[in-house]
């Protein structure tokens, strides 16, 4: 297979994509591309192809500051989430404190684009972890170097939004599910979520609600564990109090720490 081959099929199967005529697209999008799609990027993307993984990298989802996500289809016609992480300095640092101190990643690599990598692979054993747990979060599906294939959350028409854009009839009883989740995160899975909070929670039109971001998730022995849980119940409390909840932190984190998973929480 020649690279230009190579480069001919990803054309075609990544929506907005050209490699050759970079002169049609404006500047904004062509950054995007050509930050996200390095070439290490698109091998492992035809990869994704040639394995049968996904069949077409759809359209973006999220550009955020780490990395991008993308809507996919697999060849049976299922819907996934591709998540590409950013190789770029900042990321870099910004995902350090997670690692360090992790019992999990003592022989953490020195270089950048090795360090993303165990990033992207912490991301799909946490997933794999809290799934065995039964936890809400979606089930991942595939890694390979910064990328990482899961579950796509939402319809054919778009990916089910944050907790923060939904309107709410019932948001005590969310907040309650958000409590057992942690619950579960917490005693069963002995996990810290590390970055809850509205826009890390997605609803679907069911009222399904997942947990998603969660690669800086660390074991309860990491030494930042208690002050991240902390942090987490304040900010996701804070969140539905301004919803009209009458959401206490303090009691969430005492249901927590009972471990007693004979009684509901309640508010
Ligand atoms: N499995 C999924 N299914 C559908 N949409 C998803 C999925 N995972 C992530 N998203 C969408 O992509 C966005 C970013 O994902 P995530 O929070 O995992 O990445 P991030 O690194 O935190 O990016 P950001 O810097 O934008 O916060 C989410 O807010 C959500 O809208
Ligand atoms: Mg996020």
């Amino acid at each position: 297979m020649s690279s230009q081959e190579m480069y001919d099929i990803l054309e075609e199967r990544i929506d907005g994509y050209t490699k050759s005529d970079t002169r049609r697209r404006d500047a904004d999008q062509r950054k995007t591309y050509d930050e996200v799609f390095d070439h290490m990027a698109l091998l492992r993307i035809y990869k994704l192809i040639t394995s049968q993984v996904i069949e077409t990298l759809d359209h973006p989802i999220s550009t955020g500051k780490e990395g991008n996500v993308y809507r996919a289809t697999s060849p049976d016609g299922t819907l996934l989430a591709v998540k590409i992480y950013r190789t770029s300095t900042a990321t870099f640092r910004n995902i350090m404190k997670y690692i360090d101190g992790n019992p999990r990643y003592r022989n953490i690599p020195h270089k950048r684009r090795q360090l993303i990598s165990v990033w992207a692979k912490k991301e799909y054993n946490n997933l794999s972890r809290l799934i065995k747990f039964k936890v809400s979060v979606p089930q991942p599906v595939h890694v390979s170097g910064n990328i990482l294939v899961m579950e796509y959350i939402g319809n054919e028409f778009g990916a089910a939004p944050m907790l923060k854009d939904v309107p709410m009839e019932y948001p005590e009883e969310l907040y309650m599910n958000i409590i057992e989740e942690y619950f579960k995160i917490y005693n069963t899975a002995c996990l810290v979520h590390a970055d809850l909070s509205e826009y890390n929670i997605l609803l679907t039109e069911e009222g399904r609600l997942v947990l998603i971001d969660i690669g800086q998730c660390v074991v309860r022995e990491h030494p930042e564990a208690e002050n991240w849980l902390l942090r987490d119940l304040k900010n996701i409390s804070r969140f539905f109090v301004r919803r009209g909840v009458a959401a206490d932190w303090k009691n969430a984190l005492k249901y927590i720490k009972a471990d007693n998973d004979k009684n509901k929480f309640s508010i």
